[in-house]
């Protein structure tokens, strides 16, 4: 296994208890010379071997590296240096080591694309060395995501963060619609029952294999904490067996970067992120920095959404229905406006229970309720709070592109109503396609592929959580 040692103080005093023979002062180099890295190689539960090198601004320079005496000859040395040339693509021009002219080494990386460029005349204690670099080709990243956080399971492969090569949705949804809501136990023996169907769709709808992947997105939180194990799972087996990094996305995350199939993302930007489980002003300074602002305070939209369908007897999800329903109707019924405040915060539970009181008096008084008329007025409350809140930050923040994302951002009427004010205040705006709105692989590998160009890598000690910050 390689980890990152840099930000571990554990690792780096092992480090230098296992390497004091070569290594003087670790954390003493790490905090004088912030170009500095270390990645450690860890077998039989102790780091084995490890690699240091510089990376300055464009360039690397790979400066040392070692492996214990009983775990030469095993192909550390090489995975480690791959480890870093992975880490690395896409971001910097070339990387440099200097070597023995002597070393038999030269060949193996000559083999890993290094070419001599120059000689060290007596470098090494009176021997010559060679300068060897590596041209880092400006090469397409191929991402692999995979989401199973809810009811569905995908893959999915992009290439560059913006262009989607192959999808596969499986949804869990007519198997769920029986009881109402998603069966947790359910939902994750289905995920079992799916994962490597689904993978191999995509591999083959993609005609792609494993080895012209370059790096595994999970998504790992939040959501049900069994179907996210099983896409984790996965994908750290994946990531293991095909020598691959693992990229560690939050689902949120996926939702806003849906965007960025539809349009190259520019910042900074405002996230309007409604879905099931989540509802959330997000701010972006920057690819892959997120700030969130305010959220709800009891359910989510999308669930208010499901609880209003399920009173008036819509199947699960609800929430497409409500919408098409609410494009039918007037709005006829009165309904309060919850937390009309000048908060970034959002409540739905007392619109859900001002909606479920409504109906019950009604029927207790024998009156038949206009299934349409109470939809138009539920979704338009939900609407001005939303277009509410949102322009107030848009405003504070003086902010210029706003992005929607969820799977309530499918919704036609709050699409439409802000869509409406941007173009009122020239504010660019863009929402996700409807099939990339409620939960799928590809927007995990578009959010991958930025958080890997952030430096942010998993182990296989990577868990999944039920509840995660955004950040
Ligand atoms: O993002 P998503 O797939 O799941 C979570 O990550 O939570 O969102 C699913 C939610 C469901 O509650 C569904 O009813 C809602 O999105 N939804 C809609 C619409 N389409 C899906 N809600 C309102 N209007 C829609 N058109
Ligand atoms: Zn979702």
């Amino acid at each position: 296994m390689i980890k990152e040692v840099n930000n571990d103080l554990n690792l780096i005093s092992e480090l230098e208890n296992s390497f004091s023979f070569v290594l003087s002062n670790v954390l003493e180099d790490i905090n004088n010379n912030p170009f500095s890295r270390y990645v450690a190689y860890i077998e039989d539960k102790k780091i084995v071997g490890y690699i240091n090198y510089y990376l300055i601004y464009d360039r690397c320079e790979i400066a040392n590296f070692n492996v214990l005496q009983a775990y030469q000859n095993k192909g550390i040395g090489t995975k480690l240096i791959k480890y870093v040339i992975n880490y690395l693509n896409g971001k910097i021009n070339n990387i440099t080591l200097e070597v023995r002219k002597d070393n038999p080494a030269i060949r193996l990386y000559e083999k890993m694309g290094f070419k001599k460029v120059a000689e060290r005349k007596g470098y090494y204690r009176g021997i010559d060395g060679v300068l060897m670099e590596k041209e880092m080709e400006k090469k397409d990243i191929y991402v692999l995501g995979i989401e199973s956080s809810c009811d569905e399971t995908s893959f999915s492969i992009v290439k560059n963060g913006c262009i989607e090569i192959a999808t596969v949705i499986s949804s869990q949804i007519d198997i769920h619609k029986d009881y109402g809501g998603v069966v947790p136990e359910i939902a994750s023996r289905n995920h079992v029952k799916n994962v490597t169907f689904v993978l191999d769709e995509c591999l083959n709808k993609a005609q792609m294999t494993m080895d012209d992947i370059d790096m595994i997105a999970i998504s790992y939180g939040p959501g049900l904490i069994g179907s996210l194990l099983v896409g984790l799972e996965t994908a750290k087996t994946l990531a293991w067996l095909y020598d691959k990094p693992l990229i560690p996305v939050h689902h949120i995350a996926g939702h806003i970067y849906a965007n960025n199939l539809v349009k190259k993302m520019e910042f900074p930007l405002l996230a309007l992120v409604i879905s099931g489980g989540h509802t959330e002003l997000v701010y972006m300074e920057k690819d892959y920095n997120f700030q969130k602002l305010g959220g709800t305070l009891d359910d989510a939209l999308g669930e208010c959404y499901d609880k209003v369908g399920k009173i008036i007897g819509v199947d699960y999800p609800a929430g497409p229905m409500v919408d098409k329903l609410a494009h039918m109707g007037n709005d006829t019924y009165s309904l309060p406006m919850p937390l009309n405040d000048n908060s970034y915060n959002f409540s739905f539970s007392g619109l859900k229970s001002a909606v479920i009181n409504l109906v019950h008096n009604e029927e207790q008084r024998g009156n038949s309720i206009n299934k349409e008329n109470l939809c138009t007025s539920f979704q338009n409350v939900v609407v001005e709070t939303l277009a509410k809140k949102t322009m107030k930050a848009v405003s504070d923040l003086n902010i210029k592109n706003l992005v929607l994302a969820g799977g309530v951002s499918a919704n036609k009427g709050i699409r439409e109503r802000l869509q409406n004010l941007c173009e009122l205040r020239g504010i660019n705006y863009t929402f996700p396609d409807i099939k990339y709105c409620t939960d799928n692989a590809a927007m995990i590998a578009v959010a991958g592929y930025y958080a890997y160009h952030d430096g942010r890598r998993a182990d296989f000690t990577l868990n999944a959580f039920s509840t995660l910050e955004l950040k």
